[in-house]
């Protein structure tokens, strides 16, 4: 056998492997995805009140991982976490869940499991693996008063910190049952008063500059708000 069937032959092995690769992976992204739709429908259907947060969450997350310059497959797992982040409220009773008066402190501890709940229900499946810190982090704070574990600053994955931001920009534009939806300046003024203590510092000035440039949905406007009104 001469060197160039030899370098041939090696050559249709590599490719042989590379597509085997490439399919294998393609197959688990699949998986991911059915996997993720499938949880996002159970998450829905359990809290009506919220319907579409997860997805709008997720939606915001994908802008705002794109501003800050992420990784094509970084971004990619932050927006499958962010569309099953609160997959942990179905453990949560339905009475905490769809309360609309304000929480008793233990009703508002077991609501605050959620995070974890999630992270337990999902740490079986091979296909996310490491990814699940980001939903058992989603509501840890920049200052370290967050829960479950209370990490603070850097400890806390990327993924967690632009989820924290973005659930929270979802919460103050649709407002809740005991808090109406905040205008684009009041969200803006939150941000700013929360930099550096719930959010993290970076992501928070780049969340600001997308409203202020309207690159992300769901603001009100002032002017909407006194048309409502
Ligand atoms: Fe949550
Ligand atoms: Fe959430």
């Amino acid at each position: 056998m001469n060197f160039g069937s030899i370098f041939l032959f090696l050559s249709l092995i590599l490719i042989y492997i590379i597509k085997d690769f490439f399919y294998s992976k393609l197959q688990q992204m699949n998986t991911v995805t059915q996997v993720v739709e499938s949880f996002l429908k159970v998450i829905d259907s359990k809290d009506d009140y919220t319907e579409g947060h997860c997805e709008r969450v997720s939606e915001y997350a994908g802008i705002l991982c794109r501003k800050a310059g992420l990784k094509h497959d970084q971004i990619e797992k932050i927006v499958n976490m962010a569309k099953i982040h609160d997959i942990g409220k179905i453990s949560v009773p339905d009475e905490i869940l769809k309360s609309s008066g304000s929480l008793t402190d233990k009703e508002y501890a077991e609501m605050k499991k959620h995070s974890q709940y999630g992270y337990e229900i999902l740490e079986d499946l091979d296909i996310f693996k490491e990814d699940l810190d980001i939903i058992k982090h989603h509501h840890e704070r920049y200052d370290g008063n967050g829960y479950p574990d209370g990490l603070s600053g850097k400890e806390i994955p990327v993924g967690s910190r632009i989820l924290a931001i973005c659930d929270a920009y979802d919460v103050m534009s649709t407002g809740r049952v005991y808090k109406p939806a905040l205008t684009k300046k009041e969200i803006i003024a939150e941000f700013e008063k929360y930099s550096g203590k719930q959010f993290d510092p970076d992501y928070a000035e780049m969340m600001i500059e997308l409203i202020i440039e309207e690159q992300i949905g769901g603001i009100m406007t002032d002017e909407k708000v006194k048309k409502a009104n």
